[in-house]
C-alpha cells in the first residue's frame, strides 16, 4: 500500500485492496467474493452496456473517535436499492446481504478508511448491473452486485464553504414519472454535458426544476435541496423526480431533535430569495450551503455572502459529530464493521 495523504483527499478513485463481487444466476446469489482485480470480464451484449441496466448506491463508513469503522444507515441504501431493481428489472439484493457485503469489504479495506481527525471517510460504492446478455430490449437472465469502495475527502474544495449553483432552462434531469426517484447510471449520463456548461460558466453545481412546468425546485444534480425559512424552519422539496435521499432524512430527524419544524412540500422557484439559508445535501457533499444561484443571467442570494449560516453549520456539526463518534448515536444510525 502506497501512502496516502489523508489531509489533502478529494473525491476521487483510488484502488483499494479488493472489492466484492456476487452473481445472481437462475434465481439466486452466489455466496460473493473478494476480488483483487479492479476489472471485470463483462460480455459484450451484457444489457448493463446497452440498455442500461445499472444501478448504484454510495454510503461511506467513517473512522470514528474510539477508533471503531462504522457504516452510516446502510439497510437505508439498501432498500433504496431495491426499489431501483424493481423499477428496472434486475435481480434485487436482499438487504442482509447488501449490508453483508458493505460490511465484508470495508474490513478487507480498513487500512484505507481515513485516521479519526482527517474529516475523511470510506465512501463506499455498491453497483447493481445486468451482466447476461440480449439483444432484443428485454432484462438480463444474470446480474452482478459489486461493492468498491476508496477512500474521500470533501466532495467540493473547502468543507463548509459555500458554493454557487446555476439552474439551466434549457434542459431537464428527470420527467415526473420517469425515473428520477431511482439511482441509475443514465440520469447521471443525462446530467453530463448540463454539467459541464455549468462548470465551463464557474458554477460547481446545478440545480434542476420540475421538468413538466420549470417553476418547482426538484433538486441539484448528485443532492437534495435544503432551506432554512426566516423563521427558522427545515423546508425540502416534494417531488416525484427527486432521489429520496437519506442525509436528508437524517437532517430532518436531527432537525425535530432540536426543536426545528420540518416542512416537506412543493418548493417554487419564485421563493429562492426568502429563504434564509440554502443547502445541498447528500452522502457525497454532507451539507454544502448554496448562497447564490444564477437563473437566466440573474443572481438570487440564497445564503450570507461568506461561510454559513447558523442552522445550517448546527445541522452539519450534528451529523458529522454522529457519524465519527463525538456525539451520541442516539437513533443507532451506525453500524459498526467489526
Ligand atoms: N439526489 C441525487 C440526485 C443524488 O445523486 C444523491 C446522492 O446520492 C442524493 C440526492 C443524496 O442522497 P443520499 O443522501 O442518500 O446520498
Ligand atoms: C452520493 O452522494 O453518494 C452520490 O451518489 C453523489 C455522486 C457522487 C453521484
Amino acid at each position: 500500500m502506497k501512502p496516502i495523504d489523508w489531509n489533502s483527499l478529494g473525491f476521487a478513485y483510488m484502488d483499494t485492496n479488493c472489492h466484492i463481487r456476487y452473481v445472481w444466476r437462475d434465481g439466486a446469489w452466489d455466496e460473493g467474493e473478494l476480488v483483487v482485480s479492479p476489472y471485470i470480464n463483462l460480455h459484450i451484449a451484457a444489457t448493463a452496456l446497452h440498455y442500461g441496466q445499472a444501478a448504484f448506491e454510495g454510503l461511506k463508513a467513517f473512522r470514528r473517535k474510539d477508533g471503531k469503522v462504522s457504516l452510516f444507515r446502510p439497510e437505508e441504501n439498501a432498500k433504496r436499492m431495491l426499489v431501483t431493481a424493481e423499477r428496472t428489472c434486475m435481480a434485487p439484493v436482499p438487504v442482509d446481504m447488501f449490508v453483508d457485503a458493505c460490511r465484508r469489504v470495508v474490513k478487507a479495506n480498513l487500512d484505507y478508511v481515513p485516521p479519526y481527525g482527517t474529516g475523511g471517510s470510506l465512501y463506499v460504492r455498491p453497483l447493481l448491473i445486468g451482466s447476461g446478455e440480449q439483444i432484443g430490449v428485454a432484462p438480463a437472465e444474470e446480474y452482478t452486485f459489486i461493492v468498491l469502495v476508496t477512500p474521500v475527502g470533501p466532495y467540493y474544495k473547502g468543507g463548509l464553504q459555500a458554493v454557487k449553483a446555476i439552474v439551466l432552462d434549457g434542459y431537464d434531469r428527470a420527467a415526473p414519472q420517469g425515473t428520477g426517484h431511482i439511482k441509475i447510471g443514465g440520469n447521471y449520463a443525462a446530467a453530463l454535458y448540463p454539467h459541464l456548461l455549468a462548470k465551463e460558466k464557474g458554477y460547481p453545481v446545478e440545480l434542476y426544476l420540475d421538468a413538466k412546468e420549470h417553476k418547482w425546485i426538484d433538486e441539484f444534480a448528485t443532492s437534495n435541496f435544503l432551506a432554512i425559512t426566516k423563521d427558522g424552519k427545515y423546508v425540502t422539496t416534494k417531488s416525484s423526480s427527486i432521489l429520496p435521499s437519506i442525509t436528508n432524512l437524517t437532517l430532518q430527524q436531527l432537525a425535530k431533535d432540536a426543536g426545528i419544524p420540518v416542512e416537506i412540500r412543493p418548493v417554487a422557484f419564485d421563493e429562492i430569495e426568502d429563504f434564509a439559508e440554502v443547502a445541498a445535501c447528500g452522502t457525497a457533499v454532507v451539507v454544502t450551503p448554496v448562497n447564490e444561484i444564477e437563473r437566466g443571467g440573474k443572481m438570487y442570494r440564497t445564503g450570507p455572502e461568506i461561510g454559513c449560516g447558523p442552522v445550517l453549520e448546527q445541522l452539519y456539526n450534528s451529523v458529522q459529530g454522529i457519524q465519527y463518534g463525538e456525539l451520541p448515536d442516539v437513533h443507532g444510525w451506525n453500524v459498526d464493521v467489526e
